[in-house]
C-alpha cells in the first residue's frame, strides 16, 4: 500500500442522552484514559483486585520486548471469578444463561445450575484422561454445553480450542492436529433453518485424520439418539450423569494458557492464537463492564458464536466474569423470519445487544417494518464488532433500533488482542464511521511504516503502542509468527489494518492491509480457500481475492487455472463451490470463479492478488515492475 494516503472525513456528531454518561461506569472518558496514562500499572491493578485470585501477583507487569506477562506469580481459576464468587455472593438465582433454540424452545441456567454443570462436566472430562495443560477441541452448536465445556476445560486447567460449527472436516482435522487435542468434544447436530448440521459425521470424517485424539464426547439432541462407537464415543448425558457433583477449581498461574483460538493468517496455515489466564480474565472483566455499560439487571445478547474471539470474550468469559444475563440463541437472524431477533429482544427483554455490521446490513435490506413490529424500548446500549459499521448502517441501527436513544459502541479488536482496544465510551459523542478512541488501558495510534505518527486526516497502520493484559502471548508452535507481530513495525503491535485519527483523536478503521478477507464479519485466509481450491482434481493453481460487497462487506472471488486437458465445462463452478464447503466450510465458498489461462505472478513466482483485485475493480494495479510479464 502506499506510504501515507489522504482520507476525507465525514464530520457528523450524535450526542446521546446526558442521563447515559451520568449513570455511566465511565461517566468521563478524558479523565479515566488520563488516569490510565498517569500509572497503567495502578490502573490494571485495581481492575484486577475486583476479581478472585488465590494468591497475588508479585509485579502488575513484565515487558520483555516483545514478551509480556501480566499479574506475575498471581494464581487464580477463571472459572471462580465467573461461577463461584456469583453463586457465593447472591447471584445464586440469577440467570446466567438464557438459551433460545430455533423453534421456541427455552432453557435457563443460574448461575447455581451452571456451576453445577460445569463441574460435572469437568470432573467427566477427568474420567477421560484429560488433565492440567492438555488440549480439547470443542466443536459444537451454539447450545449451553458449548458454554459448559469451555467453562469446564477452564476448571481443570486443560486448554480449549473452540472450532466454529461451520467449518467443514479438512479444516476441524488442521486445528485438532495443530494443537494436539487429546479429547474432541462435538452434538450429534446443529440446528440452522429448520435443517441439521451434520456435527457428529463431520467429526467423524475429521478424526480419521487426527492421531491424537482419544475420545470423542457427544451431546445427543436427536431422538432416537445415534448408536455410539464404545471404542470411541462416550454419551454426554452419560458422562455427566456419572460425574460427582464437586469440582473444585485447578490453581491456574497467571500466565498458564487458558485457550488457543484459530485466525486465519494471510499466508500459511491458520494461527492458533494463545490467550493465558490473569490478563485475558482482567481485561475482558473490564471492557465487557464498561465498554458496555453493564449493570445488575441487565440482560445481554452478543449475536456471535462462541466458537470466534468475540464469543470467547464477550458470550462467555467478560460478561460472566461481570455476573450478568447472556443471551445465545441458536440458529440464523432471519430464521423463521427477519423479525426472529426483534422478536427475541421483546420476548426476553434484552437491554444490551451486540452484533456484526454483516447482520446490520442484511435487517436494513429486509425493511423497517420487521423491527416496527416489537417493542424495542428495553435497548439501553447497542454494540458493533467484526468489520467497519459504516456511516448508512450506524444511522439505521442508531434510529430503528436504538429509537435515537440507545449509545452504540462500535468496538474494534481482534482475537489476538482479546478484547476491546478501540470504541466510543457509553455517553461520549458519536461519530458515525469512526469507531472511536483507544478504551482507557489501550495505547493505540496511526503510523506510517517506520512508526511515525501520521498527522489528522493521513492514512496510516493501525498500530498498539504498549502491551496490554488480554493480549496473544504466542502463536501456538510458532513463535516466528508471534514475534513476527512486533517487528513489521518497530516497537510496535502491528495489527494488519489502516485507519485514520481526526482531529478528536476519533479512530476511523479502513479495512485490512494484508490478504485477509471479511466476509460477513468472518476472518477467511487467502491461504486456506487457494489450498481448498487446488486440492480439486481439476485446479492447477487458484488466486483469491476479497471483493467489497453491500451486504456482507467482502465477498470472495477466486480465479482459477484449470489442469491441462480439463475444461471448465459442466457444473464445474458448482463442484468447486461444493469442493470448498465441504472442505472449509460455507463461509469460505467463493461467491464467484472465474477460469483463467494463466494467473499474474511475480518473478519469483508469488501470485499477484493485488493485480487480480485492481482488475476486478477497474483501479489501478500499480506497481507492477516486479510482474512475471
Ligand atoms: C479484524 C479482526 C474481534 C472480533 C471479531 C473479528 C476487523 C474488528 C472492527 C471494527 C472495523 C473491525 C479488523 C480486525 N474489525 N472489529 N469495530 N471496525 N474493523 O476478529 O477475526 O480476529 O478479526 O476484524 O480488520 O483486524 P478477527
Amino acid at each position: 500500500m502506499a506510504e501515507s494516503f489522504a482520507v476525507k472525513l465525514e464530520e457528523k456528531r450524535y450526542l446521546p442522552d446526558p442521563q447515559c454518561r451520568t449513570n455511566a461506569w465511565v461517566p468521563d472518558y478524558s479523565q479515566a484514559y488520563g488516569e490510565f496514562m498517569r500509572d497503567p500499572e495502578g490502573f490494571w491493578e485495581n481492575v484486577a483486585r475486583e476479581l478472585v485470585w488465590f494468591e497475588p501477583w508479585d509485579r502488575v507487569r513484565e515487558w520483555n520486548y516483545p514478551y509480556a506477562k501480566w499479574f506475575v506469580n498471581g494464581k487464580l481459576n477463571i472459572t471462580a471469578s465467573c461461577l463461584d464468587r456469583h453463586v457465593a455472593a447472591g447471584r445464586k438465582e440469577k440467570p446466567a444463561i438464557v438459551w433460545h433454540g430455533e423453534s421456541g424452545e427455552k432453557r435457563i441456567l443460574t448461575y447455581e445450575a451452571l456451576q453445577r454443570e460445569v463441574m460435572r462436566f469437568a470432573n467427566g472430562l477427568k474420567s477421560l484422561g484429560v488433565g492440567k495443560g492438555d488440549r480439547v477441541c470443542i466443536y459444537m452448536p451454539l447450545v449451553p454445553e458449548q458454554i459448559v465445556a469451555m467453562l469446564a476445560c477452564a476448571r481443570i486447567g486443560a486448554v480449549h480450542s473452540v472450532v466454529f460449527g461451520g467449518f467443514g472436516p479438512d479444516a476441524l482435522a488442521m486445528r485438532i492436529n495443530d494443537a494436539g487435542a487429546k479429547v474432541l468434544v462435538t452434538a450429534d447436530v446443529g440446528y440452522r433453518r429448520g435443517k441439521t448440521v451434520p456435527l457428529r459425521e463431520i467429526a467423524n470424517e475429521a478424526i480419521r485424520h487426527t492421531p491424537s485424539v482419544e475420545r470423542v464426547v457427544v451431546l445427543r439432541r436427536e431422538s432416537p439418539g445415534a448408536g455410539l462407537d464404545p471404542a470411541r464415543e462416550v454419551d454426554y448425558a452419560a458422562l455427566t450423569g456419572e460425574a460427582a457433583p464437586d469440582c473444585p477449581p485447578e490453581v491456574m498461574d497467571s500466565e498458564d494458557p487458558l485457550f488457543i483460538l484459530y485466525t486465519s493468517g494471510s499466508t500459511g496455515a491458520p494461527k492458533g492464537i494463545v490467550h493465558t489466564c490473569g490478563g485475558y480474565m482482567v481485561g475482558t472483566y473490564y471492557t465487557a463492564r464498561h465498554d458496555f455499560d453493564i449493570k445488575e439487571t441487565d440482560v445481554f445478547w452478543c449475536t456471535a458464536d462462541p466458537g470466534w474471539i468475540t464469543g470467547h470474550s464477550y458470550i462467555v468469559y467478560g460478561p460472566l466474569a461481570v455476573g450478568t444475563t447472556v443471551v445465545i440463541a441458536e440458529g440464523t437472524p432471519d430464521y423463521p423470519d427477519p423479525g426472529a431477533y426483534w422478536r427475541l429482544v421483546q420476548d426476553l427483554g434484552v437491554t444490551i445487544f451486540y452484533t456484526a455490521p454483516t447482520a446490520i446490513r442484511m435487517f436494513m435490506r429486509y425493511g423497517d417494518e420487521w423491527p416496527a413490529k416489537y417493542d424495542l424500548s428495553t435497548l439501553r446500549v447497542l454494540g458493533s464488532v467484526g468489520e467497519p459499521l459504516n456511516p448508512e448502517a450506524f444511522e439505521w441501527y442508531y434510529r430503528t433500533i436504538g429509537g435515537e436513544r440507545c449509545p452504540i459502541v462500535d468496538t474494534w479488536w481482534q482475537t489476538e488482542t482479546g478484547m476491546h482496544m478501540i470504541t466510543t465510551m457509553v455517553g461520549e459523542p458519536m461519530k458515525p464511521g469512526f469507531a472511536g478512541k483507544p478504551i482507557p488501558g489501550a495505547v493505540v495510534d496511526v503510523v506510517d511504516r517506520t512508526g511515525k505518527p501520521v498527522p489528522p486526516g493521513t492514512g496510516g497502520f493501525l498500530v498498539i503502542r504498549e502491551p496490554w493484559p488480554a493480549m496473544l502471548r504466542t502463536v501456538h508452535g510458532n513463535d516466528e509468527r508471534y514475534c513476527a507481530y512486533w517487528k513489521t513495525i518497530p516497537g510496535c503491535y502491528t495489527t494488519g489494518d489502516l485507519a485514520v485519527k481526526d482531529e478528536d483523536g476519533y479512530i476511523m478503521v479502513l479495512g485490512r492491509a494484508d490478504d485477509l478477507i471479511v466476509v460477513a464479519g468472518h476472518n477467511i485466509g487467502t491461504a486456506e480457500v487457494e489450498s481448498a481450491l487446488v486440492s480439486h482434481d481439476a485446479v492447477a493453481e487458484a488466486a483469491v481475492i476479497g471483493k467489497p460487497d453491500p451486504l456482507k462487506g467482502n465477498v470472495i472471488k477466486a480465479f482459477v487455472t484449470l489442469r491441462v486437458g480439463v475444461s471448465p465445462g459442466d457444473g464445474l463452478t458448482d463442484d468447486l463451490a461444493r469442493h470448498v464447503r465441504k472442505s472449509l466450510g460455507p463461509v469460505a465458498v467463493p461467491a464467484e470463479i472465474e477460469f483463467m489461462d494463466r494467473l499474474p505472478k511475480t518473478r519469483s513466482g508469488k501470485i499477484m492478488r493485488r493485480v487480480l483485485k485492481a482488475r476486478e475493480l477497474g483501479m489501478d494495479p500499480g506497481d507492477i515492475s516486479t510482474l512475471e510479464e
